[in-house]
């Protein structure tokens, strides 16, 4: 939908987009909404899809009188549906749920790559449209994501942050109520590491009231009990079968952008980028830090066991290990691009229109290495044949006929 300036009132209240308007993203506007704390764009690729929630979310309004706080904020607040990201422009805050959910039997990491593509995408368009935004990271992986949407962003490194610390620490905190019989809001739990099955819940870091809960339940329950947070997601998947959690994760969003548009330096684990802290680099990992209108204002370094600090380290490791296939999938993918594009360029516009050579083989038995190949593949793009790398570092070709026949004179054989 398209924001008219006759709608879209001149002293503009604060703006935040949520990119993807599926479970998670309309849940979190539906809270946005009724807390009333800024105006709302809802972008989804599917056509209707956002504009539709928008407009139901817009007349509920009335109902919910999600006007009642114009006193202290303004009145007139709107929410929008959009797949056209010049209608997000100028947004505070742009929150990305875009991307697959899990199914069941799924881990976190099975999502990598359909959802990296779908991030890096957002977080560029996004970004291209609100310069000066903090970008709030949801989909999972969340931590590799969280580190793709940076550096596609371009951003400064605090001002992209993942959402996930608090929500572990919200189930844990659940778990440990639900076991003692006592109100959610006495406990306080706090989980740092990864979003995903190595994720470091800090028992000697959670109270009831002030009381480690080391003096109030025995190891075992505690190791129960941590357990169940470290499956607490798939947990609710299994149950669900159609996807996964979504009212505590837009929850804990919803009191991250607050803490972020309202500058109030919350202290809660998140996913930040980290130069040192922990002994790590070059990562976003879940760690304690306050949340202000900056982004990351600061990260909290905890004074962590042996113990818990191996487990955090190794909980890092699986993250590293994820960027790296991320980047190898995208630069895949930027291939692919490439490769259409030079396709298009020589008017062979259908795979048939060209011949898929396999130099494997070859290469293993002449003891070569691909790289010996740039040259000849230099020299066929010069002469207009398509020699294009298309995966496993150019031993996979693809050629127009002409190529072929290049190929062949460059090779001196008939094999191809
Ligand atoms: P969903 O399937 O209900 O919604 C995803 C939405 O993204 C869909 O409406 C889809 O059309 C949209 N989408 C897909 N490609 C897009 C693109 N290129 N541009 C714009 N929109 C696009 O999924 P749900 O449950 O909302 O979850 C979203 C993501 O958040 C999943 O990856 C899920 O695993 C993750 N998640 C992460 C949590 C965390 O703690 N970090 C908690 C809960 C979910
Ligand atoms: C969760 O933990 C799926 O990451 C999501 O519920």
């Amino acid at each position: 939908m398209i924001m008219h300036s006759s709608v879209w009132p001149s002293h503009r209240p604060a703006r935040v987009s949520i990119i993807g308007a599926g479970k998670v993203g309309s849940t979190l506007a539906q809270r946005i909404v009724e807390k009333n704390i800024a105006d709302v764009v809802l972008l989804d690729v599917v056509p209707g899809l956002a504009e539709g929630i928008a407009l139901d979310l817009m007349q509920a309004r009335g109902i919910e009188r999600c006007d009642r706080a114009f006193l202290v904020r303004s009145a007139y607040r709107c929410v929008f549906g959009t797949n056209n990201y010049a209608d997000t422009a100028e947004s505070n805050v742009v929150v990305i749920t875009a991307g697959s959910p899990r199914k069941p039997g799924m881990s976190r990491d099975d999502l990598l790559q359909v959802n990296a593509t779908i991030v890096v995408e957002a977080a560029k368009n996004a970004i291209a449209h609100s310069p000066d935004a903090i970008l709030l990271v949801v989909t999972n992986p969340l931590d590799v994501m969280t580190y793709l949407a940076w550096q596609a962003s371009g951003l400064p490194p605090q001002r992209v942050v993942g959402m996930a610390g608090g929500l572990d620490s919200a189930r844990f905190q659940a778990f440990i109520a639900m076991e003692l019989g006592v109100p959610t809001v006495d406990v306080s739990a706090m989980v740092l590491g990864s979003h995903g099955d190595l994720m470091v819940p800090l028992p000697r870091y959670c109270t009831v009231s002030g009381i480690p809960i080391t003096e109030l339940m025995d190891n075992e329950t505690i190791e129960r009990l941590v357990e169940r947070t470290r499956n607490a997601g798939s947990e609710i998947v299994q149950l669900l079968q159609t996807g996964g959690a979504y009212f505590a994760p837009a929850a804990t969003t919803c009191l991250m952008v607050e803490s972020i548009l309202f500058n109030q330096s919350r202290f809660m684990p998140a996913s930040a980028y980290l130069q040192g802290e922990y002994g790590l680099k070059d990562i976003f990992i879940g760690v304690p830090c306050r949340l202000g209108s900056s982004g990351v204002e600061s990260v909290l370094e905890l004074n962590l066991t042996e113990t818990e600090r191996a487990a955090l380290h190794a909980s890092a490791q699986s993250v590293l290990k994820n960027i790296q296939r991320a980047n190898e999938i995208m630069s895949e993918s930027q291939s692919t691009t490439r490769l259409l594009l030079a396709l298009w360029k020589l008017g062979a516009h259908k795979s048939t229109d060209v011949k898929r050579v396999d130099l494997t083989e070859k290469i293993k038995r002449t003891g070569e290495k691909a790289s010996d190949y740039q040259g000849i593949f230099d020299k066929l793009e010069q002469e207009g044949a398509i020699a294009f790398e298309i995966k496993n570092r150019n031993r996979v070709i693809l050629l127009t006929e002409k190529g072929v026949q290049m190929l062949r004179e460059l090779l001196n054989t008939d094999e191809f």
